[in-house]
């Protein structure tokens, strides 16, 4: 039988609005690499939750996800994407019975990603340190907190969302301040991952950074 070729796992974690998913999905589509967007999990149960009558046992609450409901796709994808969700989403995400949920989905995903992909990229906060704690090249992006909150807030001014700039930028310290201090695995950089900080840096330069890391450290991909 022909050994089956190995195909690179690459995580990127960091803090929210830090530019990951944007600066992922770029490479994602321009390596041929499968995008594993782990944050969307913790969203669609999130969002489960706001609308799930019965919400007093986490256990009973997960139990009553199914496939169909749990199912993510273009259409409903776009419903995750506000700060209710999100918010909700950063507070379940603390709970271990939530994360074992998401974490064995997660790594089925890892698992059994289309054959027609060269590689992975993972982007979330625990990718480097606990679903792939094994990958390839890992990475951590970091921006200082006000200019995440600056670059969300033009973003949002650009969709005609208007909200205050001093909102965002409570809302982004309430999620850090969730991801980085809760029991179960916290956002922290593993401590192989190669730190980026973006804060001077636009997201073109950030992605060309992160892309001659990607081909110095796996020069047999390309
Ligand atoms: O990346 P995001 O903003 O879509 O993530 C939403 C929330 O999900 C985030 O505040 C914390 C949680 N999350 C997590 O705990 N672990 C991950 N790997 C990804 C997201």
């Amino acid at each position: 039988m022909a050994n089956k070729k190995i195909r690179p796992i690459i995580t990127i974690d960091g803090p929210a609005a830090s530019g990951k998913g944007t600066v992922t999905k770029s490479i994602a589509n321009d390596l041929n690499l499968f995008y594993l967007e782990t944050g969307i999990f913790y969203r669609a149960i999130g969002k489960l939750f706001l609308v799930n009558k019965k919400k007093n046992n986490i256990k009973i609450f997960l139990n009553s996800i199914t496939q169909e409901s749990f199912f993510i796709d273009k259409a409903n994808k776009q419903e995750l994407y506000n700060e209710e969700v999100a918010e909700i989403a950063s507070t379940l995400a603390k709970l271990k019975e939530v994360r074992s949920f998401v974490l064995a989905k997660q790594l089925e995903m890892l698992k059994h990603y289309p054959n027609k992909f060269k590689g992975i990229i993972l982007e979330g906060r625990d990718c480097g340190t606990v679903i792939a704690p094994n990958a390839d090249v890992k990475f951590f992006l970091n921006a200082k907190l006000e200019i995440r909150a600056k670059r969300r807030h033009q973003q949002l001014f650009k969709q005609d969302k208007k909200t205050m700039y001093e909102k965002v930028y409570m809302e982004l310290k309430a999620r850090d301040d969730n991801d980085i201090s809760r029991k179960n695995s916290p956002l922290v950089k593993a401590e192989d991952a190669i730190e980026i900080d973006c804060s001077s840096t636009d997201i073109e330069e950030t992605i060309m950074i992160v892309k001659k890391i990607i081909f110095s450290k796996l020069p047999n991909f390309i």
